[in-house]
């Protein structure tokens, strides 16, 4: 541990902070890297006469925040690590940062399921980190999770988050290409969920270059549509759940009323597009028959 004074700490995150970037991002940094959350942050502002441990020096952090600059590198990859709803999660550029909107398709899920303590079968498709996986094997500890992804490498960062951040085995992880490793559960799912790559190709080579350079395209793009992963999950969804079981489905803003006509085709009822904090319809969820 390293002792600075407050007053020269906060004069270098000044500093920091005109230099570009937001305050979100350092204080990542700062928490993830430095040991100061922000909350910490908020106390030692009130006595700058005192004191401050530090993990790191101020010239490190000051390379790591230059290079996020300069490179337009999410903060998240350079620390390792993101928060999400009240998880830590590690990431690496194998997987997807989980984003804010993609929290509240949780909260769909204690609307339907109210009943922490029901014994249930929840299916992940393209679980990447594991964020959504992980938050509901811990909301419903006598239920079982089966998450699925592609990436080998995404289930590996998958599972050191489940460890990470649970003692319990009600989530296992498997890889192949959407339903395909699931094959054991037809029929028994009461819920599957998934936040699928939906980006169409036109709007995927114009993504800003934090997000285009750094994160996975496998966990971006749709196909030329985006709809081409939905369609392939809506249309085998059938298969795996119970009758009345639920599909959640995250997607782009302006793909709710597509992906609600392939859910009818598909003879799927309930339909509903549910609105983010953004008021964007954001998910779109329906019952099988
Ligand atoms: C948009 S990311 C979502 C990650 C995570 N669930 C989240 O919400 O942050 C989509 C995920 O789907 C996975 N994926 C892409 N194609 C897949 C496929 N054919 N089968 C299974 N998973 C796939 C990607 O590897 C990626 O982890």
């Amino acid at each position: 541990m390293l002792s600075i004074s407050v007053k020269e700490f906060l004069f270098w995150k000044k500093t920091q902070l005109s230099k570009g970037g937001d305050h979100q991002s350092l204080a990542l940094l700062l928490d993830s890297v430095c040991g100061i959350s922000t909350s910490d942050l908020n106390l030692i502002s009130i006595n700058p006469e005192a004191n401050l441990h530090i993990k790191k020096n101020l010239e490190f952090l000051e390379s790591v925040w230059d290079y996020h600059l300069l490179n337009s590198c999410p903060i998240q990859y350079l620390c390792g690590i993101t928060f999400w709803r009240d998880l830590k999660l590690k990431v690496t550029n194998k997987v997807l940062i989980p984003r804010p909107e993609t929290e509240l398709i949780v909260d769909i899920v204690f609307n339907i399921f109210r009943r922490k303590s029901e014994k249930l079968l929840f299916a992940e498709l393209g679980t990447g980190s594991g964020a959504i996986s992980i938050a509901l094997a811990l909301a419903y500890p006598l239920s079982n999770i089966v998450a699925t992804d592609i990436d080998q490498y995404a289930l590996e960062i998958a599972n050191k988050n489940f460890i990470n951040s649970s003692k319990q085995s009600n989530l296992k992880f498997y890889c192949g290409n959407w339903w395909s490793p699931l094959e054991n559960f037809r029929g028994k799912l009461d819920l599957a969920i998934s936040n699928p790559p939906y980006i169409p190709r036109d709007t995927y080579v114009k993504l800003p270059k934090e997000v285009k350079n750094f994160e996975p395209k496998v966990a971006l793009l749709g196909g030329e549509d985006g709809l081409k992963h939905i369609r392939e999950i809506i249309q085998k969804a059938p298969l795996f759940l119970k009758e009345k079981g639920w599909l959640i489905l995250e997607n782009h803003f302006d793909q709710g009323e597509k992906v609600k006509k392939i859910l009818i085709e598909n003879k799927f009822t309930s339909i509903e597009i549910m609105k983010d904090f953004s008021g964007i319809g954001r998910f779109t969820i329906g019952r099988y028959k």
